[in-house]
């Protein structure tokens, strides 16, 4: 560990830590039998860099070795108004169990701690390895999801839902409802982001919003169709008809293709409707917190890029 030292990633790295995190999980996942997470050009994965960096430039934490000049690690990390969310965490395959995410971690936690920051991310409770390592820290699993599958036909899903009616896309008018609604329901802001997903500068972006009574939101919901990842979420939404009014909008945006979401497995009506609509279980998740947390006051849907918890 000697030969290891952190440093902040450098705009000419993004293709070495895409292939890193390309490395770091489809390794990991074959060493467990799973089937692999980025099957694509490893240059797609890139989007994690350029995401992170349009939202919070610097804040990915590279560990070098400084005898190969080898990337061994990288960790994303988001400090926001309210909380210091964790991103993508990878250490390369040569470099497991030698201390090098333990490092990271305390690196992004004493960020946190300066600024006496509440802590969240999300992580697989398939990976013991990485549980280990945010439990050690100081995570609590608070809640669990259902990430689900569905491939949605080419003429969309045809469905009957309550409250599809109040759904449209959302505009930029709409983003201080937005922020709000998200402090409201799971006790977070990040106001960038939100703005950020609205403006769809990158064209991966689309984000549908539930219209409340008097102008108000009842519920937002985002979702990213990229090569590398196409998966819906953040949402904050009020009530689990709602949720389900959203999660069918934004399905339709991806006709064609299979996303992936995150449900919370204690709202089994919501789940059901999911397996009524032909979704299917691949993994589960924990939703995490380091600190000071409270649950949800309605319906939280998680992400991976960019992480929430
Ligand atoms: C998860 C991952 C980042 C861990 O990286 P690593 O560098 O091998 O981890 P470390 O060597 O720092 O070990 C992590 C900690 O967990 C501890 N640990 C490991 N297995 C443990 C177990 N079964 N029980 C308790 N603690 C355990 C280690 O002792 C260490 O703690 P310490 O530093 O206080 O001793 C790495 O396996 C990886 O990149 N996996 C693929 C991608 C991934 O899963 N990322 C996380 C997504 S949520």
């Amino acid at each position: 560990m000697a030969n290891i030292e952190l440093r902040t990633m450098r705009a000419e790295e993004w293709g070495d830590v895409a292939a890193l995190i390309c490395d770091s999980t489809n390794g990991w996942c074959e060493s467990r039998g799973r089937p692999v997470m980025f099957s694509g050009p490893k240059q797609d994965v890139q989007v994690f860099c350029s995401v992170y960096e349009k939202l919070d430039p610097g804040c990915c934490v590279v560990a070098e070795d400084i005898v190969t000049r080898r990337l061994a690690g990288s960790c994303f990390y988001h400090p926001r108004s309210s909380h210091v969310s964790l991103g993508i965490m990878n250490v390369h395959p040569d470099y497991f169990g030698q201390g090098v995410a333990s490092r990271m971690l305390r690196h992004i936690t004493d960020v946190a701690d300066r600024t006496g920051k509440p802590m969240r991310l999300v992580s697989s409770t398939l990976n013991l390895d990485s549980y280990c390592l945010y439990n050690r820290v100081g995570f609590v699993p608070r809640l669990i999801y259902h990430d689900m599958i569905l491939k949605v036909p080419a003429g969309g899903l045809d469905c009957e839902v309550p409250g599809a009616e109040r759904v449209r896309p959302a505009t930029a008018a709409d983003v201080a409802a937005m922020i709000e609604l998200e402090w409201e329901v799971n006790h977070i802001r990040r106001e960038n982001d939100l703005r950020y997903f609205v403006e769809n500068a990158d064209g991966i972006w689309h984000v549908s919003v539930l219209e409340g009574r008097g102008g108000s939101l009842d519920g937002f919901l985002v979702s990213i169709a990229h090569p590398a990842i196409r998966m819906l979420g953040p949402g904050a939404i009020r009530t689990e008809d709602g949720t389900a009014a959203l999660i069918l909008a934004e399905l339709n945006q991806h006709r064609g293709h299979q996303p992936v979401w995150l449900v919370p497995a204690d709202r089994p009506r919501l789940v059901h409707q999911m397996y009524a609509w032909g979704a299917i279980n691949c993994e589960l998740h924990f939703a995490q917190a380091r600190g000071e947390w409270s649950p949800p006051n309605g319906i939280v849907m998680p992400t991976f890029l960019p992480e929430t918890g």
